[in-house]
C-alpha cells in the first residue's frame, strides 16, 4: 500500500473542514461530539443530535489529526449514558446499551445531556449498531493514542463487558448471528431487515473483535471465553451461508428442501424460488460475489448492502478470495452500485408489492430513494477502505472523483435519489455531518492507506491478542 500524494487538499476539502469544525458540539466546555447537520436551521427534525454512528467518520478523521480530545470526551461522556443496573420496566433501555443519539440540554444554565435510544425515535426504533460502533471507536481511539490505560479503566472494562453481556446473552435461537429487530442500524426504519441483517453481524464481529483485543480478563474471564467461542463461529457461517456468488447460486437454485437433522445441506429450508436467479444469474459477474443482506428461517435476502460488505472486507470478516470478488462486482456493476454518487446504501430497491408490504408503504422510503436503494455519500468511506484495504485504490479513486464533483455544490446532502444517484434526495437534510466527514476521511484513506490501521482487522486466527501485547 503506497502512499497517494496525488489528492492534494483542494478548496472542496477546505470547506468541508470548515463545516466540520461547526459542527463540533460542546458540553461543559469540552468538545463532545458532532452534530448530525452543520446548518443549524430550527426547522430540522433532531439537528442538533449527536448521532453515535453518524459520529463514526469523524471520529476517525480526529484521531487521524491528532484531535484525540474530542473523541475521548465522546467516549467518557457516552460510557455515563449507558444503564448498568439491570431493568424490569420494559420501557427503560436494557442494561448495557449505548444510545443512538444525546443532545445537550442547558436548564437554567446548568447543562446535561439528554440521552435517546430509540424511546423518541421516529417508529421507536432501537440502535443496536451504537454499542457496538462504540467498542470499535473506542478501539481505533487506543490504536492512535496507544494509551492502553484509558481502556483499562475499570468503567471502560466495566462498559465493554455489559456490551459483550448484552451481545452473546443467553436466548431463544440458536444461530451464531445478532437476531435484532427491523430499523435497529444505519436504515432507521422498517424495511425488512428485521432477524439477521448484514450490517449488525458485520459490526457485531467487528465489536467482538475490538472487546477481545481491549478486555483484560480479571473477573470477565466467562466473557473473553464466550467471545473465544462465538468468533469462528460466527465467521464461519457468514463466510458460508451469506456468500452468493454463481457457484453457490447453482447450488441454491438446486437445493432439496424439508430436509431434516444434521446431514441437511439446505439447512435453512430456502426455497430457490424465493430468490430471484435469473436476474442474479445474470448481473453476478463470474469472478464476482458478495454476502447477502439476510439469512433466516426460509429466508435469503438477495439484495445488496453496502455497509455489511464493505466492514466485512475491512474486519477481515469475508476470506481474502471472496474480498476480492466484493470489489470485483463492485467495479462491473458501478452503474448499479455507485452510479454518480459513492454508494448504493442497497441494491435493488424494493418495487410495487414488495415495496408496500416491508416498508409498510413508507412515503419516504419509496423504491430508489432514502433507505430503499437511495445513494448515500457517507458510505465513500467505507468503498474507499475497502478499496485500500484489497489494494483496488484505484476504485476509491474513481469513487472520490464523483463525489468531489457534486458534494459541495449540491451543499453536502444526507442522499441522492434515482437509480443512477443523480437527484439530490427528496427528503434529504443539506450540510449533513457524515456526508462531510465521510468524504474528507476517504480521501484521508486514499492519501495515506496506514490509517486503516484504525479500523481493520487481521484474519482472526492469527490475530486474537490482547492490545496490551501489540502496542
Ligand atoms: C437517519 C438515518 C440514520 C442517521 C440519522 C441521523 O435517520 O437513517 O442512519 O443516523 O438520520 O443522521
Amino acid at each position: 500500500m503506497e502512499k497517494d500524494q496525488s489528492f492534494i487538499t483542494d478548496d472542496v476539502e477546505k470547506q468541508g473542514w470548515t463545516l466540520l469544525e461547526k459542527s463540533i458540539a460542546y458540553y461543559q466546555n469540552r468538545p463532545v461530539g458532532t452534530l448530525a447537520i452543520c446548518s443549524k436551521s430550527p426547522n430540522v427534525l433532531n439537528f442538533d443530535y449527536c448521532f453515535v454512528r453518524d459520529f463514526v467518520p469523524s471520529a476517525l478523521l480526529f484521531l487521524i489529526k491528532g484531535r484525540y480530545d474530542i473523541v475521548r470526551y465522546f467516549l467518557e461522556e457516552t460510557l455515563k449514558l449507558q444503564p448498568t443496573e439491570k431493568q424490569f420496566d420494559a420501557y427503560t433501555p436494557s442494561k448495557g446499551l449505548i444510545p443512538a443519539s444525546f443532545k445537550i440540554v442547558s436548564d437554567n444554565g446548568e447543562e446535561h445531556l439528554e440521552a435517546d435510544f430509540g424511546e423518541q425515535a421516529i417508529a421507536r426504533v432501537t440502535p443496536v449498531d451504537s454499542c457496538l460502533w462504540w467498542v470499535i471507536i473506542l478501539h481505533a481511539y487506543v490504536k492512535a493514542t496507544k494509551d492502553i490505560n484509558f481502556a483499562l479503566q475499570p468503567q471502560f472494562q466495566q462498559g465493554i463487558s455489559l456490551i459483550m453481556e448484552l451481545c452473546l446473552a443467553t436466548r431463544f435461537d440458536m444461530y451464531p448471528t445478532l437476531l435484532v429487530p427491523d430499523g435497529a442500524c444505519m436504515i432507521y426504519r422498517r424495511l425488512g431487515i428485521y432477524g439477521y441483517p448484514i450490517e449488525i453481524q458485520t459490526l457485531f464481529y467487528a465489536a467482538l473483535r475490538a472487546a477481545r483485543k481491549l478486555l483484560i480478563c480479571a473477573g470477565d474471564e466467562e466473557i473473553v471465553i464466550g467471545i473465544d467461542n462465538r468468533l469462528p463461529l460466527l465467521r464461519n457461517h457468514i463466510r458460508e451461508h451469506y456468500w452468493i456468488d454463481i457457484n453457490r447460486l447453482n447450488k441454491i437454485h438446486r437445493f432439496k428442501v424439508e430436509e431434516y437433522g444434521e446431514t441437511a445441506v439446505n439447512q435453512f429450508n430456502i426455497y430457490a424460488d424465493s430468490v430471484p436467479y435469473s436476474d442474479l444469474s445474470s448481473w453476478l459477474p463470474f469472478n464476482g460475489g458478495y454476502l447477502a443482506g439476510n439469512v433466516g428461517p426460509s429466508q435469503l435476502d438477495t439484495r445488496f448492502f453496502s455497509l455489511g460488505n464493505l466492514m466485512a472486507i475491512i474486519t477481515s470478516l469475508t476470506t481474502e478470495k471472496q474480498s476480492q470478488a466484493i470489489m470485483n462486482l463492485i467495479e462491473e456493476q458501478w452503474e448499479d452500485l455507485v452510479g454518480q454518487m459513492p454508494m448504493k446504501i442497497c441494491f435493488p430497491a424494493l418495487e410495487k408489492e414488495e415495496y408496500r408490504i416491508f416498508t409498510g408503504a413508507d412515503p419516504k422510503n419509496l423504491p430508489w430513494s432514502n433507505h430503499n436503494g437511495g445513494n448515500w455519500p457517507v458510505l465513500i468511506w467505507f468503498l474507499t477502505a475497502a478499496a485500500q484495504k484489497t489494494g483496488r485504490s484505484d476504485i476509491g479513486k474513481r469513487a472520490i472523483e464523483l463525489a468531489q464533483a457534486r458534494l459541495s455544490e449540491d451543499e453536502w446532502p444526507e442522499y441522492y435519489d434515482g437509480t443512477r444517484g443523480i437527484l439530490i434526495g427528496k427528503g434529504a437534510r443539506r450540510y449533513q455531518t457524515w456526508t462531510i466527514s465521510g468524504f474528507l476521511l476517504a480521501k484521508e484513506l486514499m492519501r495515506n492507506p496506514e490509517h486503516l490501521e484504525l479500523i481493520s482487522f487481521g484474519e482472526y486466527d492469527s490475530d486474537n491478542t490482547s492490545l496490551v501485547c501489540d502496542l
